[in-house]
């Protein structure tokens, strides 16, 4: 039987997908290529197509005996979903439609879920666990927190089960080196401060440095990709062992500020990096941080690329070696 992988084109879809061919899984990728990138496919079939094309979803189903989905596809900037909400809600959320509705259809009852901190907003106690009240502060995470009750009701009505998973904030890159992360246009804070140590930025924009945190700079969990990706990996087995739906943090449960992602940044690269203070950019909660022991229980996740400073040495490697990414749009 074999894993579809919606969005295995992208960044942590990517990861996820050489995750499961390490361990010899068969593998269908589906990925519009808007954002993915057919390079970062490591193996599997991959389908070019849109999850809200019907017909082109029959295709897929029909081809290929699919007995679980991870579902990445979606828009995931923070930013841009407040400008464009429309296009949050068309994409992820009646595209998520799209494809549980087909999963129905074609008897197919496992969803692994790519879900977000977004969904928390401003969290009410940090860490964040899973009862706590989850009202999102922009569109991107109202939409994944929409795609994630639609799931629910899959579920009661149809028995299709799922586990969400709310990453906090994916960086890194794959330890072979052949896969990492490439946004057009990039909007993550590791990158780009990667981009301004190549000199390919002037420098880094920090967005506001007046929050309520020490140095007044927001506050992330960054989380290594592959150690997400082995996450979803564990899900696929506890569904297959006939689990109940559930919804998991994943994160590191430390917190770093942007000016402190800078100082680490500055040392693993030994660039110098110049920072600008700027305004704050809508949306943005001032911290996010992770309890993902619910996970570390449930699942047996045991995240073990920790160090901030390895991660950043990871995405480094990454981004010094390829410092166009993938090198294939136009
Ligand atoms: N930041 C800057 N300058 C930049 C880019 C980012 O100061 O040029 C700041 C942001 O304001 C934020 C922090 O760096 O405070 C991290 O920003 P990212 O854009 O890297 O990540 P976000 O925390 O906004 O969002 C990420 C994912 C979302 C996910 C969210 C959950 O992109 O999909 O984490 O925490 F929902």
């Amino acid at each position: 039987m074999a894993v579809l992988v919606t969005g295995g084109a992208g960044y942590i879809g990517s990861h996820a997908v050489a995750a499961l061919l390490e361990r010899g899984e068969e593998i269908v990728v589906v990925d519009s290529l808007r954002q993915g990138h057919r390079k970062a496919v490591l193996g599997g079939k991959l389908y070019v197509g849109d999850l809200r094309d019907s017909a082109f979803m029959d295709t897929v189903f029909q081809e290929n005996s699919i007995d679980a989905v991870i579902h990445f596809a979606a828009n995931s900037l923070v930013g841009e979903s407040m400008k464009v909400p429309g296009q949050y809600y068309h994409n992820n959320v009646y595209g998520t439609l799209c494809l549980l509705e087909k999963m129905n259809e074609y008897g197919v009852q496992k969803i692994v879920f790519s879900s977000t901190a977004a969904t928390y907003g401003e969290p009410e106690n940090v860490p964040i666990d899973e009862f706590d009240r989850t009202v999102p502060t922009n569109a991107y995470g109202e939409t994944k927190l929409a795609m994630e009750k639609m799931m629910k009701w899959f579920d009661v009505a149809h028995g299709i089960k799922f586990i969400s998973l709310r990453y906090f904030n994916a960086a890194g890159a794959h330890e072979s080196g052949k896969i990492g992360e490439d946004h057009d246009p990039e909007t993550h804070l590791i990158p780009i401060v990667l981009q301004a140590a190549l000199g390919q930025r002037p420098h880094i924009s920090v967005f506001g440095d007046d929050y309520a945190t020490p140095d007044g700079t927001c506050i992330r969990d960054y989380i290594h990709v592959s150690d997400l990706a082995d996450a979803h990996v564990l899900a696929v087995d506890r569904l297959r062992s006939g689990a109940d739906s559930a919804v998991y943090n994943l994160g590191n449960g430390q917190g770093f500020s942007v000016k402190e992602v800078i100082g680490i940044a500055r040392s693993v690269t030994g660039r110098e990096i110049p920072m600008v203070i700027e305004a704050r950019r809508a949306g943005d909660p001032a911290v996010l941080v992770a309890s993902s022991e619910r996970a570390r229980k449930e699942l047996g996740w045991n995240p073990h690329r920790n160090k901030l400073e390895d991660i950043i040495r990871s995405a480094w490697n990454w981004h010094s070696a390829n410092p166009k990414g993938y090198n294939d749009k136009q």
